[in-house]
């Protein structure tokens, strides 16, 4: 047996696989990785991986990055981790220095999680505990988007709408008010995103009119709603939100763990309505893939409210253990030192361009109802009739085929039901975007032929 062999099979007597069927496994081993570099991963037969999808949108500058490597090595001899109540450590205040620097202005606060659900548990903790502390007991609700995806603790799950993950535990969960997405996939022929946008707003702002005085915060994924199939729209959906926002006194949660960091073609995807919000969620490139760490930046207005005597238990006194760990502090900081030193957006610029025009030819092929792009970000909608735009039955898996066939051809690529999409790594070269969809190219083509 192959050590790949040995270790798969050790690997399905004891573990339990996050977002996975364990029953698919048992013909199709998990992949024992041995090694990454670059946007390559590595197993132990010798077969490579180019990771197109940034091991879950994690990974900005590639697998074992040598800057990122060597914080760390630094840190871990100096301070791995302490407790962060009545402790602090440099590389925290560092960081945080730098997050409400780079961030939207207003937003002068950050708090730390340790994953990026926790960090929306944290926004949405915020601003109901911000109400009530400011005497506004009645405000107890939150808005969400049809279709959105914010994470999988309760509390992020109430705030999403992928029924996928959602709607077994719904006996469990708060209940929210959701909007209809501006998702411009639905637009009508020759409707610009921006007008679909606009349009679709009209039904925030009236639950908003209707609603506002019970409402907390609405919570949104800014350009992109990922997880929800990288369904697209327009910033001035954000622009109209942000004002209505002002106008009805609820707070806007700026969800970023995915879009933040560059994916977006902007640094933050906010940036692009020139809009702060009254809490921004950060994770995922945050330690450029390397370590769990989260930030909820907010204001000085929000942060105020906390601050009172112990003994009116206004204080905001979430926790986690691994709250600012030194170890991920120390990878965000090499992260974002190589933002400061590279022209990294000016780059994705170019790298973006290169994708749109070697996705060109996907949009001839007759199972192809949309390919779309915002930034690093892109997708193609796979359908059963380019008409109707009628999906392929979910059961039929057509995704998880594309996997397993990129797989075999040495490319990572997860899609999104019937979505294939590619979010690879910052340091991808021109030719590794080429196999990229050469790969993915083929497999469409043998999903949709077989
Ligand atoms: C927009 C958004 N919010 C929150 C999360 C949850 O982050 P985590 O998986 O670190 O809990 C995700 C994860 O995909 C996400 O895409």
């Amino acid at each position: 047996m192959t050590k790949n062999a040995v270790l798969s099979q050790r690997d399905t007597q004891v573990l339990w696989h996050p977002c996975t069927q364990m029953h698919d496994h048992e013909n199709f081993p998990f992949i024992p990785i041995k090694s990454g570099k670059g946007v390559w991963l590595e197993d132990f037969d010798d077969n490579r991986y180019l990771d197109a999808i940034s091991s879950w949108w994690v990974n900005l500058f590639g697998h074992s990055n040598p800057t990122i490597n060597a914080a760390l090595k630094n840190q871990i001899d100096t301070l791995e981790h302490v407790i962060f109540a009545g402790f602090t450590h440099e590389t925290g205040i560092e960081l945080a220095e730098k997050l409400v620097q780079i961030t939207p202005t207003g937003l002068s606060r950050c708090f730390y999680a340790d994953n990026g659900s926790a960090a929306v548990e944290v926004a949405l903790k915020m601003s109901f505990h911000y109400w009530q502390n400011r005497g506004q007991t009645q405000k107890t609700k939150f808005i969400n988007l049809e279709n959105s995806y914010h994470g999988e603790t309760l509390g992020a799950l109430a705030v999403g709408d992928v029924a996928l993950y959602k709607k077994i535990y719904s006996p469990l969960l708060m209940n929210v008010i959701t909007a209809p997405s501006p998702d411009c996939y639905f637009r009508e022929d020759g409707e610009s995103w921006a007008d679909y946008s606009t349009r679709q707003f009209a039904h925030l702002d009236k639950i908003l009119e209707q609603n506002a005085s019970e409402v907390c915060a609405v919570i949104i994924e800014p350009l992109v709603q990922c997880a929800g199939g990288m369904r697209m729209y327009d910033a001035i959906y954000l622009k109209l939100l942000r004002a209505a926002c002002y106008k009805y006194n609820v707070h806007l949660i700026a969800d970023e763990i995915a879009v933040g960091f560059g994916r977006t073609g902007t640094l933050f995807a906010c940036e692009q309505a020139e809009i702060s919000p009254d809490f921004l969620c950060l994770s995922k490139g945050l330690t450029g893939g390397y370590l769990p760490l989260s930030a909820v930046l907010t204001t000085d207005d929000i942060y105020s409210a906390f601050y009172d005597d112990y003994s009116k238990l206004t204080g905001f006194l979430h926790s986690h253990s691994y709250t600012g760990n030194a170890l991920a502090c120390s990878a965000a900081l090499a992260t974002l030192g190589i933002f400061e030193s590279q022209n990294i957006i000016g780059e994705n610029k170019v790298l973006a361009a290169k994708m749109a025009e070697l996705s060109q030819r996907f949009l001839t092929h007759p199972n192809v109802a949309e390919v779309r792009q915002t930034g690093m970000i892109l997708a193609i909608e796979l359908v059963k009739n380019k008409t109707t735009r009628e999906p392929y039955p979910w059961q039929e898996r057509r995704g998880l085929q594309i996997h397993r066939y990129a797989l075999s051809k040495g490319v990572l690529l997860r899609p999104l039901g019937n979505v294939i999409y590619f979010m690879p790594p910052y340091v991808i070269t021109s030719g590794e975007l080429i196999l990229m969809f050469d790969v993915a190219w083929e497999a469409m083509i043998h999903v949709t032929t077989h």
